[in-house]
């Protein structure tokens, strides 16, 4: 367990591809004078990504890496890091696979959120996938990155029912609602052993 050191908050990276709800989520969470993160950077592999709009909002500094070139932006945002101190990275909808060599350089904590009951259903389509093999629940998991694809250690998982009427679209927004709850919890475990 990570302890907080006086009133200190972790300098947290967020990391995203898209639309950045759990990266706002994360934010609201950090402003909270309980929470125990705060957020120093965004990171983003896509120049549209919509997230990147809450950043700028909230003031927060944002990076943009293409990953064209894996190598060399995984080394520049190692060294951003460095820069900003930063010792928890929060992976919040973020597309790219970071290398094993980026996980071992990195001294600091990094956690994923996914949108299923992993060990199931890892990778994309998730809930496509969940909807057309007739399952009873789904969820999201928060968990330890490993170099493995949506694997590590489970910190945190929720289960969601699956309803009859329910399309991926509607399930997708479901979970991802008890996703932004599991995040905070998940990283008040870890820095609180709540
Ligand atoms: C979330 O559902 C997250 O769990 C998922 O992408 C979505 C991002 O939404 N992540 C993965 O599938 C990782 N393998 P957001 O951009 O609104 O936070």
């Amino acid at each position: 367990m990570v302890k907080l050191i006086g009133s200190n908050k972790i300098k947290t990276a967020v990391f995203i591809s898209g639309a950045g709800s759990n990266f706002k989520n994360l934010v609201q969470f950090s402003f909270l004078n309980k929470s125990p993160i705060k957020i120093c950077l965004l990171v983003s592999n896509d120049k549209r990504a919509k997230g990147l709009n809450f950043a700028d909002k909230y003031k927060i500094k944002k990076k943009i890496y293409d990953f064209n070139n894996m190598k060399k932006s995984e080394s520049l945002i190692l060294k951003q890091l460095k820069i900003d101190k930063i010792s928890l990275i929060c992976l919040a909808g973020f597309m790219k696979m970071l290398s094993p060599n980026f996980i071992k350089r990195f001294k600091g904590i990094i956690l994923n959120i996914h949108p299923s009951l992993l060990p199931k259903y890892k990778g994309l389509n998730t809930h496509e996938r969940v909807l057309k093999n007739k399952e009873k629940y789904s969820g999201c998991t928060v968990h330890y990155v490993s170099s493995r694809l949506d694997s590590g250690k489970i910190i945190l998982q929720e289960k969601v029912k699956i309803l009859k009427k329910d399309t991926s679209s509607s399930l997708k927004k479901r979970i991802l609602k008890r996703e932004h709850l599991l995040y905070r919890k998940a990283i008040n475990k870890l820095f609180f052993s709540l």
